[in-house]
């Protein structure tokens, strides 16, 4: 609790959305758990790593790489891709200091915190609207973009934040969860490079005795793009939340997939 704080007082970013919203907080709390968890999310990490070790063979020309949602970077294969492109661009709202001293060692990697919505500066003032992402459209030397167990997460703080601070109702709220993923959506197949998005499809949560008590889904009804094939190498369980880590009595389960845009 102590460390959190203090990575909480002395992060260094520059960006007052992360920090008034509780994106800092939020990060803060996912490494806490990530440590927690090993067991159960490194599997999950494995599989992400796998995964765009794929979509890099997929690329044509291997000049930029640009992954968006790279976060605590334990789901990226950060190495590999640093030796095979010429740059490495990880984009993310927050970057902790474990993230940045691991991105330090390369030469060709570089850090951009960013909101990757462009839409939550209006947000936080209370307007309900969503932008259309531009970032890095105009470069043409992106040979390969990766959206990270990022598209699902995009509306929870935004929707929490307009219902607890300006009154917008569910329904409100609902519709600008649908359009932060439409949106980014467009925004992944407007590149010309090869894209690949890997995200939760779905949550289930199960009681102390593993009976399935809640299923739910967490794109809020948009249609996800299709899994790539062979299914059984793009789609796999992630116990997000053992039993024990939030609750004695509820334990959850994603199923998380990958898709070629
Ligand atoms: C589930 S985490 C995945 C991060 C990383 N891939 C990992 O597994 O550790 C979701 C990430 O999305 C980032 N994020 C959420 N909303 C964002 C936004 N509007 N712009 C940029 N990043 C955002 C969070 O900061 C967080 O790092």
């Amino acid at each position: 609790m102590l460390k959190e704080l203090w990575q909480y007082l002395s992060h260094p970013t520059e960006n007052a959305v992360a920090k008034k919203m509780g994106f800092l907080t939020e990060s803060i709390a996912m490494e806490a758990r990530a440590k927690r968890c090993k067991l159960s999310w490194g599997v999950h990490y494995q599989n992400c790593q796998k995964a765009i070790l794929n979509a890099s063979k997929r690329a044509v020309q291997k000049r930029t790489v640009l992954v968006l949602g790279a976060g605590s970077l334990y789901d990226v294969p950060l190495d590999v891709l640093s030796t095979q492109f010429e740059k490495v661009i990880l984009v993310d709202l927050v970057f902790l200091n474990s993230a940045r001293t691991l991105a330090q060692q390369f030469d060709n990697v570089e850090l951009v915190e960013h909101d990757i919505t462009e839409s939550l500066e209006r947000i936080m003032v209370g307007f309900s609207f969503v932008d259309t992402p531009a970032s890095w459209l105009d470069d043409p030397s992106i040979d390969l973009v990766i959206s990270l167990n990022l598209i699902t997460q995009l509306p929870l703080i935004p929707v929490r934040w307009l219902i607890e601070h300006f009154d917008v109702s569910e329904q409100e709220g609902d519709i600008l969860g649908k359009q932060l993923i439409l949106a980014h959506l467009l925004y992944l197949q407007t590149f010309n490079g090869e894209v690949c998005l890997i995200a939760d499809r779905e949550g289930v949560e199960f009681d102390s005795t593993g009976q399935e008590i809640d299923r739910f889904d967490p794109w809020w009804d948009v249609e996800p793009p299709a899994i790539a094939y062979p299914k059984s190498e793009y789609r796999w369980p992630w116990q997000v939340v053992p039993l024990g880590e939030v609750s004695r009595y509820k334990s959850q389960k994603n199923r998380v997939g990958v898709s070629f845009l």
